[in-house]
Protein backbone atom coordinates (compact mmCIF):
# COMPACT_ATOMS: atom_id res chain seq x y z
CA UNK A 1 0.00 0.00 0.00
CA UNK A 2 1.19 3.74 -0.49
CA UNK A 3 2.84 5.61 2.13
CA UNK A 4 1.18 8.70 1.28
CA UNK A 5 -2.30 7.49 2.98
CA UNK A 6 -4.28 10.53 4.56
CA UNK A 7 -3.63 10.51 8.31
CA UNK A 8 -5.59 12.02 11.21
CA UNK A 9 -3.62 13.61 14.35
CA UNK A 10 -5.97 14.52 17.49
CA UNK A 11 -3.54 16.08 20.27
CA UNK A 12 -1.63 19.21 19.34
CA UNK A 13 0.81 19.56 22.09
CA UNK A 14 4.81 20.06 21.19
CA UNK A 15 4.51 16.63 20.14
CA UNK A 16 1.27 16.50 18.42
CA UNK A 17 2.58 19.36 16.31
CA UNK A 18 5.32 17.88 15.44
CA UNK A 19 3.89 14.57 14.11
CA UNK A 20 1.40 16.19 11.91
CA UNK A 21 4.09 18.64 10.74
CA UNK A 22 6.23 15.36 10.07
CA UNK A 23 3.33 14.21 7.92
CA UNK A 24 2.60 17.07 5.93
CA UNK A 25 6.44 17.73 5.12
CA UNK A 26 6.47 14.02 3.76
CA UNK A 27 3.20 14.65 1.75
CA UNK A 28 0.42 13.48 3.45
CA UNK A 29 -2.91 14.75 3.50
CA UNK A 30 -3.46 15.28 7.11
CA UNK A 31 -6.50 15.80 9.14
CA UNK A 32 -5.73 17.93 12.82
CA UNK A 33 -7.89 18.30 16.25
CA UNK A 34 -7.04 19.88 19.03
CA UNK A 35 -9.32 20.59 22.08
CA UNK A 36 -7.91 24.38 21.76
CA UNK A 37 -7.76 24.92 18.46
CA UNK A 38 -5.62 27.63 18.12
CA UNK A 39 -3.05 24.98 18.63
CA UNK A 40 -3.51 23.74 15.19
CA UNK A 41 -3.38 27.47 13.28
CA UNK A 42 0.30 26.86 12.28
CA UNK A 43 -0.87 23.49 10.84
CA UNK A 44 -3.48 24.69 8.80
CA UNK A 45 -1.36 27.77 7.38
CA UNK A 46 0.74 24.45 6.06
CA UNK A 47 -2.04 22.50 4.25
CA UNK A 48 -3.36 20.62 7.31
CA UNK A 49 -7.28 20.13 7.18
CA UNK A 50 -9.05 21.20 10.29
CA UNK A 51 -11.69 19.09 11.64
CA UNK A 52 -14.40 20.70 13.54
CA UNK A 53 -14.87 17.79 15.94
CA UNK A 54 -13.27 14.93 17.55
CA UNK A 55 -15.85 12.74 15.65
CA UNK A 56 -15.05 14.54 12.34
CA UNK A 57 -11.37 14.00 12.77
CA UNK A 58 -12.05 10.30 13.62
CA UNK A 59 -14.32 10.32 10.69
CA UNK A 60 -12.07 11.79 8.09
CA UNK A 61 -9.19 8.84 7.57
CA UNK A 62 -8.84 5.10 8.83
CA UNK A 63 -5.71 5.87 10.66
CA UNK A 64 -5.40 7.83 13.94
CA UNK A 65 -2.76 9.24 15.81
CA UNK A 66 -3.38 10.15 19.18
CA UNK A 67 -0.73 12.42 21.13
CA UNK A 68 -2.48 13.39 24.23
CA UNK A 69 -1.23 13.65 27.68
CA UNK A 70 -2.39 10.84 28.82
CA UNK A 71 -5.21 8.11 28.79
CA UNK A 72 -7.69 9.97 30.57
CA UNK A 73 -7.24 12.56 28.11
CA UNK A 74 -8.23 9.94 25.43
CA UNK A 75 -11.47 9.16 26.95
CA UNK A 76 -12.58 12.64 27.27
CA UNK A 77 -11.88 13.31 23.56
CA UNK A 78 -13.08 10.16 22.36
CA UNK A 79 -16.14 8.69 24.54
CA UNK A 80 -18.68 11.39 22.96
CA UNK A 81 -17.30 10.61 19.21
CA UNK A 82 -16.65 6.96 20.40
CA UNK A 83 -19.42 5.61 17.63
CA UNK A 84 -17.15 6.42 15.26
CA UNK A 85 -14.34 4.66 16.21
CA UNK A 86 -15.15 1.47 14.59
CA UNK A 87 -13.30 0.62 11.35
CA UNK A 88 -10.65 3.23 12.57
CA UNK A 89 -6.60 2.11 13.05
CA UNK A 90 -6.05 4.24 16.95
CA UNK A 91 -2.50 4.29 17.10
CA UNK A 92 -2.15 6.28 20.73
CA UNK A 93 1.24 7.74 21.36
CA UNK A 94 0.10 9.26 24.51
CA UNK A 95 2.07 8.14 27.57
CA UNK A 96 0.52 5.91 30.48
CA UNK A 97 1.38 2.78 32.80
CA UNK A 98 0.81 -0.63 30.98
CA UNK A 99 -2.47 -1.38 32.65
CA UNK A 100 -4.03 1.88 31.91
CA UNK A 101 -3.02 1.14 27.67
CA UNK A 102 -4.36 -2.53 28.05
CA UNK A 103 -7.72 -1.10 29.66
CA UNK A 104 -7.20 1.72 26.71
CA UNK A 105 -7.11 -0.94 24.02
CA UNK A 106 -10.21 -2.84 25.44
CA UNK A 107 -11.89 0.06 25.29
CA UNK A 108 -11.32 0.83 21.48
CA UNK A 109 -11.63 -2.41 20.22
CA UNK A 110 -15.16 -2.81 22.43
CA UNK A 111 -16.18 -0.11 20.05
CA UNK A 112 -15.02 -1.84 17.04
CA UNK A 113 -11.58 -0.18 16.21
CA UNK A 114 -8.13 -1.36 16.56
CA UNK A 115 -5.60 0.00 19.01
CA UNK A 116 -1.91 0.23 18.68
CA UNK A 117 0.11 1.43 21.77
CA UNK A 118 3.42 3.80 20.88
CA UNK A 119 5.96 4.80 23.07
CA UNK A 120 7.68 7.54 21.64
CA UNK A 121 11.60 7.61 22.76
CA UNK A 122 12.44 10.78 21.41
CA UNK A 123 11.37 14.74 22.39
CA UNK A 124 9.28 16.73 19.71
CA UNK A 125 12.46 17.50 18.01
CA UNK A 126 13.08 13.99 17.08
CA UNK A 127 10.19 12.98 15.27
CA UNK A 128 10.23 12.79 11.14
CA UNK A 129 13.77 11.62 11.97
CA UNK A 130 14.53 7.35 10.95
CA UNK A 131 17.67 8.09 13.58
CA UNK A 132 14.48 7.91 16.22
CA UNK A 133 12.68 5.08 17.57
CA UNK A 134 9.64 4.40 19.13
CA UNK A 135 8.06 0.91 20.69
CA UNK A 136 4.58 -0.61 19.43
CA UNK A 137 2.64 -3.04 20.11
CA UNK A 138 -1.08 -4.46 19.45
CA UNK A 139 -2.37 -6.32 16.31
CA UNK A 140 0.32 -7.25 14.31
CA UNK A 141 -1.65 -7.10 11.25
CA UNK A 142 -2.84 -3.16 11.68
CA UNK A 143 1.41 -2.51 12.68
CA UNK A 144 2.42 -4.32 9.42
CA UNK A 145 -0.42 -2.44 7.17
CA UNK A 146 0.53 0.84 8.47
CA UNK A 147 4.56 0.37 9.44
CA UNK A 148 5.51 2.46 6.65
CA UNK A 149 3.23 5.51 7.56
CA UNK A 150 4.25 5.32 11.13
CA UNK A 151 7.74 5.09 10.06
CA UNK A 152 7.36 8.19 9.09
CA UNK A 153 7.54 9.35 12.20
CA UNK A 154 10.47 7.73 13.69
CA UNK A 155 11.67 3.95 13.41
CA UNK A 156 9.58 1.32 14.48
CA UNK A 157 10.54 -0.78 16.99
CA UNK A 158 7.34 -3.34 17.64
CA UNK A 159 7.69 -5.42 20.62
CA UNK A 160 4.26 -7.82 20.60
CA UNK A 161 0.77 -8.64 20.88
CA UNK A 162 -0.02 -7.12 23.97
CA UNK A 163 -1.05 -3.82 24.06
CA UNK A 164 0.68 -3.59 27.61
CA UNK A 165 4.54 -3.91 25.80
CA UNK A 166 5.20 -0.62 24.23
CA UNK A 167 4.19 1.25 26.87
CA UNK A 168 6.38 -0.99 29.53
CA UNK A 169 9.59 -0.74 27.31
CA UNK A 170 9.10 3.20 27.34
CA UNK A 171 8.44 3.08 31.14
CA UNK A 172 11.49 0.86 31.38
CA UNK A 173 13.63 3.55 29.82
CA UNK A 174 11.63 6.50 31.55
CA UNK A 175 12.31 4.87 34.93
CA UNK A 176 16.25 5.47 33.58
CA UNK A 177 15.58 8.72 32.12
CA UNK A 178 13.86 10.77 34.95
CA UNK A 179 16.75 9.45 37.61
CA UNK A 180 19.43 9.73 35.44
CA UNK A 181 18.58 13.32 35.13
CA UNK A 182 17.99 14.18 38.36
CA UNK A 183 21.49 12.92 38.98
CA UNK A 184 22.57 15.58 36.31
CA UNK A 185 20.76 18.28 38.21
CA UNK A 186 22.35 17.06 41.89
CA UNK A 187 25.61 17.51 40.18
CA UNK A 188 24.81 20.95 38.95
CA UNK A 189 23.52 22.27 42.14
CA UNK A 190 26.91 20.63 44.03
CA UNK A 191 29.19 22.38 41.66
CA UNK A 192 26.64 25.57 41.49
CA UNK A 193 27.44 25.93 45.53
CA UNK A 194 31.28 25.52 44.83
CA UNK A 195 31.03 28.13 42.03
CA UNK A 196 31.06 25.98 39.14
CA UNK A 197 28.70 26.70 36.36
CA UNK A 198 27.07 23.77 34.55
CA UNK A 199 29.31 24.50 31.49
CA UNK A 200 32.38 24.06 33.58
CA UNK A 201 31.30 20.14 34.65
CA UNK A 202 29.38 19.37 30.91
CA UNK A 203 33.15 17.38 29.50
CA UNK A 204 32.97 15.46 33.17
CA UNK A 205 29.70 15.19 33.06
CA UNK A 206 28.81 13.75 29.70
CA UNK A 207 31.76 11.29 29.95
CA UNK A 208 30.27 10.14 33.37
CA UNK A 209 27.06 8.86 31.51
CA UNK A 210 29.14 7.99 28.36
CA UNK A 211 31.06 5.09 30.70
CA UNK A 212 27.76 3.81 31.72
CA UNK A 213 26.94 1.25 28.47
CA UNK A 214 30.15 -0.83 30.45
CA UNK A 215 28.87 -0.91 33.40
CA UNK A 216 25.27 -1.95 32.34
CA UNK A 217 26.78 -4.61 30.06
CA UNK A 218 28.79 -6.11 32.93
CA UNK A 219 26.40 -6.63 35.21
CA UNK A 220 23.39 -7.32 33.20
CA UNK A 221 24.55 -11.26 32.25
CA UNK A 222 25.68 -11.49 36.06
CA UNK A 223 21.95 -10.36 37.59
CA UNK A 224 20.40 -12.66 35.38
CA UNK A 225 22.76 -15.43 36.56
CA UNK A 226 21.89 -14.80 40.18
CA UNK A 227 25.57 -13.55 40.47
CA UNK A 228 26.72 -10.73 42.90
CA UNK A 229 29.75 -11.95 43.91
CA UNK A 230 31.83 -8.97 45.24
CA UNK A 231 34.61 -9.76 42.83
CA UNK A 232 35.07 -6.43 41.48
CA UNK A 233 32.94 -4.06 44.21
CA UNK A 234 31.58 -4.75 47.09
CA UNK A 235 28.66 -3.24 49.12
CA UNK A 236 30.32 -1.68 52.24
CA UNK A 237 32.51 0.22 50.14
CA UNK A 238 29.83 1.34 48.15
CA UNK A 239 28.43 2.87 50.94
CA UNK A 240 31.10 4.41 51.73
CA UNK A 241 31.29 6.14 48.99
CA UNK A 242 27.42 6.89 48.97
CA UNK A 243 27.62 8.21 51.97
CA UNK A 244 30.76 10.73 50.94
CA UNK A 245 28.38 12.04 48.44
CA UNK A 246 25.43 12.71 50.83
CA UNK A 247 28.26 14.69 53.58
CA UNK A 248 29.88 16.25 50.13
CA UNK A 249 26.27 17.42 49.56
CA UNK A 250 25.38 18.31 52.86
CA UNK A 251 28.23 20.35 53.78
CA UNK A 252 27.54 22.68 49.99
CA UNK A 253 23.99 23.14 51.67
CA UNK A 254 22.22 21.59 48.26
CA UNK A 255 19.41 19.50 48.68
CA UNK A 256 19.93 16.19 49.88
CA UNK A 257 16.57 14.28 49.26
CA UNK A 258 18.37 12.15 46.20
CA UNK A 259 21.80 10.98 47.51
CA UNK A 260 20.15 9.99 50.99
CA UNK A 261 17.63 7.95 49.20
CA UNK A 262 20.31 5.98 47.58
CA UNK A 263 22.57 5.83 51.19
CA UNK A 264 19.06 4.55 52.54
CA UNK A 265 19.21 1.51 49.49
CA UNK A 266 22.50 0.53 50.40
CA UNK A 267 22.41 0.68 53.79
CA UNK A 268 18.92 -1.77 53.61
CA UNK A 269 20.77 -3.93 51.16
CA UNK A 270 23.82 -4.12 54.35
CA UNK A 271 21.34 -4.69 56.92
CA UNK A 272 20.12 -7.84 54.57
CA UNK A 273 23.73 -8.97 54.70
CA UNK A 274 25.24 -8.51 51.06
CA UNK A 275 28.22 -6.18 53.00
CA UNK A 276 30.17 -8.66 51.05
CA UNK A 277 28.68 -8.77 47.64
CA UNK A 278 28.66 -6.23 44.66
CA UNK A 279 26.07 -3.32 44.80
CA UNK A 280 24.19 -5.06 42.20
CA UNK A 281 22.71 -7.29 44.97
CA UNK A 282 20.47 -3.79 45.53
CA UNK A 283 18.45 -4.72 42.65
CA UNK A 284 17.26 -8.09 44.80
CA UNK A 285 16.26 -5.68 46.97
CA UNK A 286 14.16 -4.08 44.63
CA UNK A 287 12.19 -6.99 42.80
CA UNK A 288 8.82 -8.06 43.37
CA UNK A 289 8.57 -10.44 46.33
N1 LIG B 1 7.15 16.24 24.72
C1 LIG B 1 8.05 15.27 24.81
O1 LIG B 1 9.27 15.49 24.85
C2 LIG B 1 7.61 13.83 24.79
C3 LIG B 1 8.54 12.80 24.54
C4 LIG B 1 8.10 11.47 24.50
C5 LIG B 1 6.77 11.19 24.71
N2 LIG B 1 5.89 12.21 24.98
C6 LIG B 1 4.49 11.86 25.21
O2 LIG B 1 3.71 12.30 24.11
C7 LIG B 1 2.43 12.72 24.58
C8 LIG B 1 2.17 14.13 24.06
O3 LIG B 1 3.24 14.97 24.45
P1 LIG B 1 3.10 16.55 24.48
O4 LIG B 1 4.42 17.08 24.99
O5 LIG B 1 2.58 17.05 23.19
O6 LIG B 1 1.99 16.66 25.63
P2 LIG B 1 1.09 17.84 26.16
O7 LIG B 1 1.82 19.15 26.08
O8 LIG B 1 0.60 17.37 27.47
O9 LIG B 1 -0.10 17.97 25.07
C9 LIG B 1 -1.00 16.98 24.94
C10 LIG B 1 -2.27 17.31 24.24
O10 LIG B 1 -3.25 16.69 25.07
C11 LIG B 1 -4.39 17.52 25.07
N3 LIG B 1 -5.17 17.25 26.27
C12 LIG B 1 -4.72 17.03 27.54
N4 LIG B 1 -5.76 16.79 28.37
C13 LIG B 1 -6.88 16.83 27.60
C14 LIG B 1 -8.25 16.65 27.87
N5 LIG B 1 -8.69 16.35 29.10
N6 LIG B 1 -9.12 16.78 26.85
C15 LIG B 1 -8.69 17.07 25.60
N7 LIG B 1 -7.39 17.25 25.27
C16 LIG B 1 -6.51 17.12 26.27
C17 LIG B 1 -3.85 18.93 25.01
O11 LIG B 1 -4.87 19.77 24.51
P3 LIG B 1 -4.83 21.37 24.72
O12 LIG B 1 -3.90 21.89 23.66
O13 LIG B 1 -6.24 21.80 24.54
O14 LIG B 1 -4.32 21.60 26.12
C18 LIG B 1 -2.68 18.76 24.03
O15 LIG B 1 -3.12 18.85 22.71
C19 LIG B 1 2.46 12.63 26.12
O16 LIG B 1 1.83 11.45 26.53
C20 LIG B 1 3.94 12.59 26.44
O17 LIG B 1 4.21 11.86 27.63
C21 LIG B 1 6.27 13.50 24.99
Amino acid sequence: MSDKRPVTVIGLGPMGQAMAGAYLDAGHEVTVWNRTPSRADALVERGAVRAGTAEEALRANELVILSLTDYEAMYAVLEPAAHALRGRVVVNLSSDTPEKTRAGARWITGHGGVHLTGGVTVPPSGIGRPESSTFYSGPGGAFEAHRATLEVLTSADYRGEDPGLAALYYQIGMVMFWTSMLSYWQAIALADANGLKAADILPHATQTMADMPGFQEFYAARIDAGDHTGDVDRLAMGLASVEHVLHTNADAGVDTALPAAVVDLFRRAMDAGHAGDSFSSIVELMKKK
